[in-house]
């Protein structure tokens, strides 16, 4: 036996190890934190400051833990339904767009969410992200997570990592009232129900899967403000109003910038189209198809795609209901300045 194959096969049980170790300390580290309902399947847990379900611990403790960053890999992050899939599309477009033509282009045969991965549902026995089993080396690697910033491993947050973080957040009250939709649709049936009124408050008081929102929206806020160059922030409200301007300011973070050429070939205006909510809600595969987690649970695409609108929270909310969320993100933000949705009256 070679040497180089001995040390791969030593390396790669150390790695078993290690993970071995890992969910030991998972396991123990469930009697312990603190507890509360969710709104999927899974009782949520306290963990730094995150209120996350089981898998989603173990893939952040093993993240912690293994993750091998390339300094070129990028990173969508946001908290759930605040955009992810259209940015997903757009990143995946845009790095992709001199490989793929629109009419022959991957996005028309598999959904947003099987284009690049997620790092919260990793499972250990099909844990990639080690270094005896990289994931896809083309550069730069996409990934995206729900993660609260400070718990990512500073191997990639610190300055000298190369990686980048593209940030998208939403008027709080939308977010709520997709993750109702979202959440609740894919609730098992044999599950007590969940009212509109539960999961409000649930928000509210910042236990519901990768809550509290708040605190995990000005944790990249922050992050952006100091590092302007690694974190790029968007609003979901400013890129429905001016697409284009945001493609354009994409390209150029992820490195690959839109040329004179493609301007004038009308290239920002195609992306646009191709990554909008009506184009991809409108697929087949969006329509049928579903994404596969990893944690064996199967979405349909479909449930990605529900209105898409600024606002929508005006048919969900009382005039109580609003002042509760403005006023808590009033408070929460009136120092950072970051604002989002409406002054409280
Ligand atoms: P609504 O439920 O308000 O319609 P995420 O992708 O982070 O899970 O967020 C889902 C939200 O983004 C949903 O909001 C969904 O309809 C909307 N969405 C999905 N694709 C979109 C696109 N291409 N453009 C704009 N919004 C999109």
């Amino acid at each position: 036996m070679t040497f180089i194959r001995r040390t791969q096969i030593m390396s790669s049980e150390r790695d078993e190890e290690e993970e071995q170790k890992t969910l030991q300390q998972h396991a123990q580290l469930l009697t312990e934190l603190p507890k509360a309902l969710g709104t999927f399947e899974t009782d949520l847990y306290l963990y730094q400051g995150m209120w996350l379900y089981p898998d989603a611990i173990l893939s952040i403790m093993l993240m912690q833990n293994h993750f091998n960053h390339h300094p070129t890999d990028i990173f969508l992050t946001s908290f759930m339904k605040s955009g992810t899939t259209w940015l997903r599309s757009l990143m995946f477009t845009i790095l992709n767009r001199s490989r793929f033509d629109f009419s022959n282009h991957p996005l028309l045969r598999k959904g947003p969410h099987d284009c690049f991965p997620v790092l919260d549902l990793y499972k250990p026995k099909d844990y990639n992200i080690t270094n005896t089993k990289p994931l896809p080396s083309n550069s730069p690697r996409l990934f995206a997570t729900h993660f609260a910033y400070k718990m990512l491993p500073s191997s990639i947050t610190e300055p000298s990592s190369g990686c980048k973080f593209v940030y998208v957040c939403r008027d709080p009250k939308d977010v709520l009232v997709s993750i109702w939709h979202f959440n609740i649709g894919l609730r098992p049936k044999e599950l007590p129900p969940l009212s509109f009124e539960q999961v409000f408050n649930m928000f509210c008081e910042g236990v519901i899967e990768y809550g509290p929102y708040w605190d995990q929206v000005l944790g990249f806020w922050n992050a952006a403000l100091e590092s302007p160059d690694k974190i790029l922030f968007f609003k979901y409200e400013e890129m429905k109003r001016d697409p284009e301007v945001h493609v354009k300011k994409l390209a150029e973070f992820m490195g690959l910038p839109i040329s004179i050429q493609e301007e004038e070939s009308g290239m920002v205006k195609k992306i646009v189209e191709f990554c909008s909510f009506e184009h991809l809600k409108s697929l087949e595969i969006n329509k049928t198809g579903s994404h596969k987690a990893n944690n064996g649970n199967v979405v349909p695409n479909q449930s990605f795609f529900r209105k898409g609108e600024v606002g929508d929270w005006k048919c969900h909310l009382t005039e109580e209901m609003k002042d509760r969320i403005d006023r808590i993100t009033y408070d929460k933000f009136k120092d950072s300045g970051l604002t989002l949705g409406a002054a409280p009256q």
